[in-house]
């Protein structure tokens, strides 16, 4: 499991294309990381990860051998939806994190975690980034639902609104540890679930507590970074995750 909004920082609404941005010399240590981590994920995937991110995942190309470039997996999601990666250094503001949302660019850091941290890393890095939140950003459904997200965020970010509050939780509930209800049974669509080892099977397991998708419910449902998901929220389909966040903004003052 990993942090909410993350990213790090740019200082205007204009991101520097990610093809000018160098590519970092990974060690093979690095690329063992990678390797490993990619191993042991889609080993738990099939019948647990929703059809709509396996499907997505091989479209990105994303279960490889060596660390992806940011920019090759960026231009893949955009001949998609034209979402965008942007590579940034750590956690970003949440007003950048917001209005990189709004424009369809997705911060992703391009660092990856040491390989004693395999399990758990409290900052996002590049497989979290990469394989949890990249290949959803192809399906037109979510890449809709993810940039009316950063809309309603600058909007209560401008506003200096309440509900800004409970847009962490939102993205907590959905973005990191949604699931999906399917004619097979409940399937991951969440990032923060899907890039961890031990969130995959726990999730589904009888451990959690699966409520229904409820934007009000959530709004009042704090969260624990520090230890696995008891309280998980399951939509039915990502028509009615788009359709009920954008019922829960109109109510709350955050619909442009
Ligand atoms: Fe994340």
């Amino acid at each position: 499991m990993l942090a909410a909004p993350a990213a790090a920082r740019t200082s205007s609404t204009c991101w520097p294309d990610i093809h000018g941005v160098p590519v970092p010399a990974y060690d093979e240590a690095e690329h063992a990381v990678w390797r490993a981590l990619i191993g042991r994920q889609r080993a738990l995937w099939p019948g647990r990860a929703c059809d709509e991110y396996l499907q997505a995942l091989a479209d990105t190309g994303l279960v490889c051998e060596r660390i992806p470039r940011l920019a090759d997996i960026s231009d893949r999601i955009s001949s998609h939806t034209g979402w965008q990666l942007v590579r940034v250094d750590g956690i970003v503001p949440d007003d950048e994190f917001f209005a990189m949302l709004a424009a369809r660019r997705f911060p992703s850091t391009d660092f990856i975690r040491d390989a004693a941290d395999l399990d758990y890393t409290p900052a996002p890095d590049i497989f979290h980034d990469l394989v949890g939140h990249a290949p959803l950003l192809t399906h037109p459904r979510f890449a809709a639902f993810f940039q009316r997200f950063g809309e309603a965020g600058v909007r209560a970010h401008k506003l200096e609104l309440p509900a800004r509050h409970a847009l962490a939780r939102l993205y907590w509930y959905t973005v990191e540890f949604g699931l999906i209800c399917t004619g097979e049974g409940l399937r991951i669509y969440g990032a923060g679930i899907l890039s961890s080892h031990q969130e995959v099977g726990y999730s589904l397991s009888a451990a959690t507590h699966k409520h229904a998708f409820d934007p009000d419910l959530i709004a009042r449902t704090d969260y624990d970074v520090w230890h696995l998901q008891d309280e998980l929220f399951v939509i039915d389909s990502f028509d009615a995750l788009e359709a009920g966040f954008a019922r829960w903004t109109e109510q709350a003052g955050l619909s442009g």
